[in-house]
């Protein structure tokens, strides 16, 4: 079992959309092919902006194991678990800040650009200002090889890696560089045109049964120009188009690209199709998916599980990080 590592997360926010979908776990379901995968709920991460309002942690962590379980990631090949099951985390944290100078954790570009975006919380705290060092050792304590991620958290694997050099400079070689594995994420407009987001309430989410998904595409914001059925549109700028792009297959995109410059065909149509080819996409999902939700306890175990075997993993890097920096103290160091 030697194949190459890779771990990646997402915090628990609530149910995944498309946008998860096809930007991450399409991928990750793939990468199980070939990779010893771990994922992670990263529940920490979430308290760095959230730690006002925890309440809804808990239900949320439930919610994205379900929607993982049911979109393919699989606990027989992969770990799946909560990162605060294991604490180890926690201690690397601690001992990568000893490290890290403050001017790289200041210079990542989410930090001021989520104060700005957030700016109803007080994010000035020293745990949102530590979260790429976080995610720094979420990644290295399983010496993880690579780890897909979309453009936006590129620059944080850019960090991990000079904190790894510099820590394996001070300290000796414990840590390999890991490698970004860039996830392509298509465009995905949610129903009103913007970008698909739970708090827009523009979203389609992996929950949603086909009849849901049919009555929310059905009133999804078109090209604006094309106000009657006889004006012909431009698919470049309708984002039901992009989700053609995304879901449906080159036949259909030729169809519908056609049928609209020329107004051959009406809005409804062809969210009709987009519609039937996305359900086609999403069946596997609402197949599996009520037998989850069904049986949390089952759930809940596949998360203890996958965790116990993070930490075992972990705890073996802990033993060597701690030799490396002297703190061991035990005979044998
Ligand atoms: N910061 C990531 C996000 O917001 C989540 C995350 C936490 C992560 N730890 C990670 C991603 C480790 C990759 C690897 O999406
Ligand atoms: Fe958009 Fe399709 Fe209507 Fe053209 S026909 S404007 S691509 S929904």
């Amino acid at each position: 079992m030697s194949r190459p590592r890779i771990l990646s997360g997402m915090r628990p926010t609530g149910p995944l959309h498309l946008g998860h979908l096809t930007g991450a776990l399409d991928n990750w379901v793939r990468l199980q092919d070939s990779y010893d995968c771990y994922w992670a709920i990263v529940d920490w991460h979430a308290l760095t902006t959230d730690y006002a309002n925890p309440g809804p942690i808990a239900e949320n962590i439930l919610e994205v194991a379900i929607d993982w379980l049911a979109a393919g990631l699989d606990p027989e090949r992969a770990t799946l678990f909560v990162q605060s099951d294991v604490p180890e985390h926690a201690e690397l944290h601690l001992l990568l800040s000893m490290v890290v100078p403050v001017p790289w954790l200041e210079r990542v570009p989410s930090y001021k650009e989520q104060q700005q975006q957030l700016s109803d919380r007080d994010l000035s705290t020293y745990g949102f200002l530590g979260y790429p060092l976080l995610q720094t050792a979420d990644i290295v304590i399983y010496k993880a090889d690579a780890v897909p991620v979309g453009e936006d958290q590129a620059p944080h694997i850019e960090l991990t890696r000079e904190i790894v050099r510099r820590f394996n400079n001070l300290y000796g070689p414990v840590f390999p560089e890991p490698k970004t594995l860039l996830t392509e994420t298509p465009r995905m407009p949610g129903t009103d045109g913007r970008k698909m987001s739970k708090s827009y309430g523009n979203a389609v989410f992996l929950k949603d049964a086909p009849e849901e998904v049919r009555q929310k595409l059905k009133p999804m914001v078109t090209d604006p120009a094309r106000k009657r059925r006889t004006d012909p549109g431009n698919p470049e700028v309708c984002p039901v188009f992009d989700l053609h792009e995304a879901f449906s297959p080159p036949e259909t995109r030729a169809w519908a690209a056609d049928g609209c410059r020329t107004a051959g065909i009406g809005c409804l149509d062809c969210k009709g199709r987009l519609t039937d080819h996305l359900l086609e996409r999403m069946k596997e999902i609402h197949s599996r998916r009520p037998e989850y939700a069904r049986r949390p306890d089952t759930v809940w175990d596949v998360l203890r599980e996958g965790g116990k075997r993070a930490r075992e993993t972990a705890r073996a890097t802990m033993d060597e990080v701690r030799a490396a920096m002297k703190i061991r103290y035990d005979a044998s160091s």
